[in-house]
Formats: C-alpha cells, structure tokens, sequence
C-alpha cells in the first residue's frame, strides 16, 4: 500500500454529494465527474487551520497563494504563468461562461467541439450567442481527432470564439502537440479567440504529455487558459479555480464580467483558497499515488468490459470511461434500465450531444462511466455490469 488510502469508503451520502441526488439508495453512482476518495492530508490540515483562525472576514490571495498556483503550472506542465496574467476564479464553468461575454456580444458565432460535457455545450449558446457545433470524427478503432476542416468552415463563417476541452470530456483524449498546432494555426489565421478548459490536465497518465494552447507560438494574446485543483484533488465543491489571460485588455474585460455576475478576483472564499494553495504546494506526491491508482481502476473496468458487446477506449487523461454501446442497440429507456439492472448510475451518450438532455428518447450510442472510487465498489460495479452485459452477448 501507498502513502494515501484510495481504499477508504467514505460516506458521501450524508453530505449531500451531488452525484446521489434523486439516485435509487442500490445504486452505485458513476455519473458525476469527481472523486470519491480523501483529499491529501495537507489539504484537510490547512483548511482546520483556517478555522482555528476563528474569523472568516473577507480575505484576498496574498503572493504566496499566487506563486503556489504559478509554481505547480510550472512543474507539472512547463507553463510559465507571469503573475499579472494570472487571475483567480470562482471555478471553471462560470469563468469559461465570463470569458466567452468578454469576448463577444449577443448575436456573435461561438464553436464548440462535441462530443462535449453538456454545461460546456450550454454555455456556447448563453447570453445570445450563437452556438456552432463541430464534431470529432472517430475512426474504427473508436479514435478521436478534431475535424479541421470543419472547424475551418466555422471559422470562415464568423465564428468570433471558439470554447474548447483540453484535455478533453468525455473522450479521454490529451490532444498531440501536432493537434493542438493545427489547431492555432486555424485560429490565428481566422483570427478567432480561444478559451481553454483545462480542468483535466493534472490528470494525465504515462506516455502522453498536456499541451498548453496558450504556450503555443503567437498563441498567448489570443487566448485564455481556465483550470483548476478540483479534479485533481476532488475540491469541486470548493469552486476555486484559476485563469491565465495575456492580453490586458482582455483580462480586464473577464475581470469586469466576473464582477458583473458576483464575483470579485482575488477575493476566494477563505476556507477553498486554504484548500488549493496546500493542494498546489503539497499535493505532487498524492497526484502521482492517485494517477497510479487511476491507471489500475481503469484496467480492472477495461478488463471487466472485454469481449462483451460494448466497445472502450483506454482514456489518455482523467476517470471517465467513454463506453461504446452501439451495438447493443438499445434507446435511452432500454440503457438506464440495463444501467440500473447492474446496479449504477452513468451518464447516457445523449448527454453529451445536445443540452436538451431531458426528453431525448432515442437510440444510444455511449454511456460514461467515472471510475474514481475505492477498487472494492468499483470491482462490485462492474462484475454487476458484465454479468448484465453477457446476457446480450449474440
Ligand atoms: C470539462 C469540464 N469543465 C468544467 C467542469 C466543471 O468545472 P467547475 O465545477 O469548476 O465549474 C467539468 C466538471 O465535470 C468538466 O468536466
């Protein structure tokens, strides 16, 4: 056994997790993207620290908070932040939300790359914007890459923006340094802004290697890196996150819609800006135990899933499982009842093709499966899923 006990069952029910919501008490839940292990040590003791303090009055990040985040982009990715350029956020969603108002107005093209996370589908169409959607193509191995040409058509059209995933949900891609390459030459040469979700990109397992957009030549104007601790040290309902933005003016505009929407950069909640500046200056080791950990959960789920008809692919970065079930053929109605019959919940393919998520009954292609758990319950998982599925073994 390692430092840290990714063993350890923790009941998450009583603190209302998101992910049990409306769930059957059978179920195991494999929707929601987090973790379901202890934070590392050194979080928990920051944070009891903090409340030692015994006032919890407003607090701004002071330069050791900033240089932990400056720090850790540094060490784990190669990416030099320059402190002026770095703001903190109240978490990703919302500040990818922000980035997007900053840089367009009502009526103004926004691209986005589907499959995709169905609030990141959302948030391309708020506030009046246009949405443009292209998809990944997948070849018959179940691999993923950008359609570029596409995506060149978009760009042609006016798209002003594009909202990307990287590393990316619920593929499982990192994309190449050869990908993301293209990818900036499209932008540059139709001058279109990027906004980069990278909350997966701590999670990044051997042999692949995160390339920062931003990092890229000619890229740093011209686009806004979003990341954060929260997948990576499961502080999701920390809501604490981080954005890089060279351009000035650009900054200052996000800076400007973040406060329209309620939120002050700068100025964390105490208790979550405690929690990722230990997790930053502390975590490297519990990060590495953890991706080992990860590695050998997403073996024993690709181990139970073999020659059965569902078809997966060994995810590059993060926890979740992109589950081909094409050929089982079945509609929404048909999966959730397999999926509960195994006794879990996942998310069904739809999800992350539309956000009209609520009355969608046809056909599914993909369920996702997060696998972030102790080995015992997702061991108990997925034999329940592959007895099921070898009963619609032809
Ligand atoms: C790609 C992606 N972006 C954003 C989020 C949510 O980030 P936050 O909770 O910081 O808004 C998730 C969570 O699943 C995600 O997968």
């Amino acid at each position: 056994m390692g430092v840290y006990d990714f063993d350890r069952v923790i009941d998450r029910r009583p603190f209302s997790a998101c992910k049990y919501i409306g769930l059957d008490k059978s179920l195991i839940a494999m929707n929601v993207a987090d973790m379901d292990f202890a934070v590392p040590p050194e979080i928990t003791e920051a944070m009891h620290r903090r409340i030692n303090c015994t006032n919890y009055g407003y607090t701004i990040m002071s330069d050791e908070d900033y240089q932990a985040v400056i720090d850790w982009s540094y060490k784990r990715h190669g990416s030099k932040i320059l402190r002026e350029e770095l703001i903190s956020t109240p978490g990703v969603l919302n500040t990818m939300r922000c980035s997007m108002y900053a840089l367009t107005e009502p009526g103004d093209k926004v691209a986005v790359v589907l499959p995709l996370h169905t609030p990141s589908i959302r948030s391309a169409a708020m506030q009046g914007r246009i949405r443009c959607i292209s998809w990944l193509k997948c070849d018959k191995n179940g691999d993923y890459t950008f359609d570029f040409e596409d995506l060149e058509r978009h760009f042609q059209d006016g798209c002003k923006v594009l909202m990307l995933c990287s590393p990316h949900n619920p593929t499982g891609r990192v994309w190449r340094q050869n990908e993301m390459e293209k990818l900036a030459e499209l932008l540059k040469k139709y001058n279109v802004f990027a906004i980069s979700d990278e909350i997966h990109r701590d999670l990044i397992y051997p042999g692949h290697r995160h390339s920062v957009l931003a990092d890229l030549p000619d890229m740093r104007e011209r686009c806004i890196t979003v990341f954060s601790g929260s997948k990576t040290f499961n502080l999701g309902g920390c809501h604490i996150g981080s954005a890089v933005i060279a351009n000035a003016e650009v900054r200052s505009k996000v800076r400007d819609k973040l406060y329209e929407f309620g939120h002050e950069c700068g100025r964390p909640p105490v208790f979550s800006l405690a929690a990722q500046t230990a997790a930053y200056q502390h975590g490297e080791a519990y990060l590495e135990e953890l991706l080992v950990y990860l590695q050998k959960n997403i073996d024993l789920t690709m181990e139970y899933l073999a020659d059965l008809p569902v078809k997966v692919r060994r995810p590059e970065a993060s926890f979740l499982l992109w589950v081909d079930c094409r050929e089982l053929d079945l509609n929404t109605a048909e999966l959730n009842d397999l999926l509960s019959r195994a006794g879990i919940a996942a998310d069904p393919g739809h999800y992350y093709d539309t956000d009209q998520i609520h009355n969608y009954t046809g056909k599914q292609h993909h369920f996702r499966l997060a696998v972030a758990m102790p080995r015992s319950i997702l061991e108990k998982a997925m034999k329940n899923l592959r007895n099921i599925l070898e009963t619609y073994k032809k």
